[in-house]
């Protein structure tokens, strides 16, 4: 069995049926705020996916992690929705809280502020910045995600389906922007939503972003002791793929080491001002995928990279 990486489900099985409850608007476009019904269990799939690692570009990464996500979501809030909380803003698997990190700045600065949140899913983050008096917009691609928004209860929160390589919003729109493993891991072209979130911020605006943190990728993305050993190069590029018997992508993730999340970071138009790796706490017995105590003891998992729009 493999595991697909961020995604972070137990199998690279796929749904091959219909949408769950209705084919998801494709347009870039405001997700009506109409009741939604309680997610259900997915059936057992019907085929498997091969993983492998080749090149994807950037339209056949966003068709298949959009397919992927609205496939998964259902499965995905039921996995980790108690982890994440309704309204709590987690960073990470390793359960490291906006509250004590505060990398957005001051909790009792965010009153008033404008603030993007990008590959939002079910928008828990923004619905914790609602709580403390910002104004969030939560943007995902997945129809499906954003109806989990609706489904916890998103009265507060803005949602917009859209692809964080375009964004549907003018120039200057936000004071901050922010994204919990939301897009960066998934997009070929990682610099195109650094340049659209710069446009999208004011002057001073600050860019928060977490992917899984590249040294990962040199070890299988297992939470046991078989996810202790390096078995391939941490300088290969090459994006992890999910793909269907035909070869066509299902899912999709980019890997960049350290160096070039710093240099796309740099040619997005940021300035780099803090670069955190948080340690696996105590407290935090709980595995999420490959992310677990065992190995959260022992290598980084995550990488924040805290950004500046001068
Ligand atoms: C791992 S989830 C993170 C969601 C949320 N922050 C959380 O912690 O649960 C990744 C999210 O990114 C979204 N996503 C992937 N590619 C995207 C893209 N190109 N543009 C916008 N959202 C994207 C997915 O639909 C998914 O909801």
């Amino acid at each position: 069995m493999t595991a697909t990486r961020t995604g972070r489900t137990k199998s690279p099985q796929i749904n091959t049926r219909e949408p769950i409850i209705q084919e998801p608007k494709r347009s870039e476009s405001e997700v009506e705020p109409e009741p939604q019904p309680e997610p259900r269990p997915q059936p057992e799939s019907e085929s498997e996916s091969e993983a492998t690692r080749r090149d994807a570009g950037g339209p056949e990464s966003s068709r298949a992690n959009r397919g992927w996500w609205d496939r998964n979501a259902d499965d995905y809030q039921v996995e980790h929705g108690t982890f994440l909380g309704d309204d709590r803003f987690v960073w990470s698997p390793e359960g490291l809280d906006e509250i004590e990190a505060e990398l957005l700045g001051p909790m009792e600065e965010l009153k008033g502020k404008d603030v993007l949140e990008i590959g939002a899913g079910a928008a828990q983050c923004s619905r914790w910045l609602a709580a403390q008096g910002a104004r969030p917009v939560a943007l995902d691609l997945s129809h499906r995600q954003l109806q989990h928004a609706l489904r916890i209860g998103a009265d507060s929160v803005r949602l917009v389906e859209a692809d964080a390589t375009a964004l549907p919003f003018a120039d200057g729109s936000f004071d901050l922007a922010c994204s919990a493993y939301g897009a960066l891991p998934f997009v070929a072209e990682p610099v195109r939503v650094l340049r659209e979130v710069r446009r999208v911020l004011r002057p001073g605006g600050r860019f928060v972003f977490s992917v899984t943190h590249p040294v990962r990728w040199a070890f299988p993305d297992e939470p046991g002791p078989e996810g202790l050993s390096v078995t391939s190069s941490y300088f290969d590029r090459t994006p992890y793929v999910e793909q269907d018997e035909d070869g066509n992508a299902v899912y999709v993730e980019h890997h960049r080491t350290v160096g070039d999340r710093v240099r796309d970071v740099v040619a997005g138009g940021f300035r780099l001002v803090d670069l955190v790796e948080p340690e696996w706490p105590a407290w935090n017995t709980q595995e999420w995928g490959g992310w677990s105590p065992l190995r959260g003891n022992l290598i980084p998992g995550t990488a924040i990279f805290v950004c500046v729009r001068d």
